[in-house]
């Protein structure tokens, strides 16, 4: 009898270990800056990272999310970058305010040892005179423990010139044989409103077309600035502006407001892209309000860099590249969505 109490306080034992064991939980901390939180396409991003790490953690594993805002202040932004090292994080995903400074926030997280996710603003190699040149990084490229998690802008730039081409008259509404537009551009410094800038136009050119551009400008991603820029546009150049490009939907969101304001009305006297596919321009495209935009995918874009953090974090080898494909969004596109 003795013995069979003997044996079964043990087997308690030995199960109970168990079941501390199989609850032991690791949390990871990670560390996450935003360039700027009042940017609409940015909050989605940043939202989809919280909800995607929630739906990776199990009963062993759990993630301690610190949310930073940088205020697209680079001083902030650095200030944020040495806190986290303070605070020991296992992994930092990163948004940087200026790119032209990705060194300086890049060489902080590997000091200390720590791996880096760098999302949607990509550093590219610099030349003498601080222009970008079109090479890759070598702060990424050298750095087993960083990468970059984003999408190729030139293709966005390229599908806004093509949305262009498949209206009826292919952005010639007066038929003077050019195609007359505004450029509303994001921040100057930003690669993504580089190549949308260039590319968009680029895709009107290598079809054979003549354009002229009637005014292009600098509205930081913002739609206060958008539409500001856009009414200005409007009064100055009046119904010669056929087409109206912006480097992201919040701008042309703002345009929107401003080609209203004019009388204007889109798809007839004027055409409106732009680029990320807000909900909010989506609707629009479905009322003819806008001709249409380009997906940013903030889904795809969010999960890869959450993955390739966790991959991270088991120590496991990584690309120094990862790219998500932007998607075009005609009016046919959007209905069906
Ligand atoms: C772009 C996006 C913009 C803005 C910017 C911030 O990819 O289209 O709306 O969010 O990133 O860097």
């Amino acid at each position: 009898m003795k013995k069979t109490l003997a044996i079964l306080m043990a087997l308690v034992m030995v199960l109970g270990a168990c079941t501390f064991a199989s609850a032991e939980v690791k949390t990871y901390k990670v560390g996450i800056s935003i360039y700027q939180y009042t940017d609409n396409f940015m909050t989605l991003y940043r939202n989809e990272i919280a909800a995607y790490f929630k739906t990776l953690e199990t009963d062993e594993v759990k993630y301690e999310l610190f949310f930073a805002d940088a205020k697209n202040d680079m001083a902030e932004q650095t200030n944020q970058m040495n806190n986290f090292v303070t605070q020991g994080m296992d992994v930092i995903i990163l948004n940087p305010v200026q790119t032209s400074s990705a060194d300086v926030l890049i060489d902080i997280a590997v000091g200390a040892g720590i791996p880096l996710v760098l999302i949607n603003r990509e550093p590219l190699a610099y030349d003498e005179n601080g222009n970008t040149l079109d090479e890759r990084y070598e702060g990424i490229l050298n750095n087993p423990q960083v990468c970059y998690v984003g999408a190729d802008a030139r293709q966005s730039g390229t599908y806004q010139g093509e949305l262009i081409l498949a209206t009826a008259n292919q952005g010639d509404i007066n038929g003077d044989g050019k195609i007359s537009y505004i450029m509303i551009q994001g921040d100057p410094e930003n690669i993504d409103a580089q190549y949308r800038t260039e590319f968009s136009v680029k895709a009107l050119t290598d079809a054979g077309k003549t354009v002229e551009c009637l005014d292009s400008q600098v509205g930081n991603w913002d739609q206060t600035k958008g539409q500001e820029l856009c009414a200005n546009a409007l009064t100055v150049h009046g119904y010669n502006v056929e087409v109206v490009f912006c480097n992201n939907d919040g701008m042309a969101m703002g345009a929107l407001t401003a080609i209203q304001t004019a009388g204007r009305i889109v798809g007839e006297d004027i055409y409106l892209v732009g680029v990320d596919a807000l909900p909010e321009a989506v609707e629009a495209i479905k009322l003819g309000d806008m001709t249409g935009t380009v997906l940013n995918d903030h889904i795809g874009q969010s999960h890869a860099a959450v993955d390739v953090a966790v991959q991270l974090l088991k120590g496991e080898e990584i690309q120094n590249y990862y790219w998500v494909n932007y998607v075009k969004v005609d009016k046919a596109y959007a209905e069906a969505q």
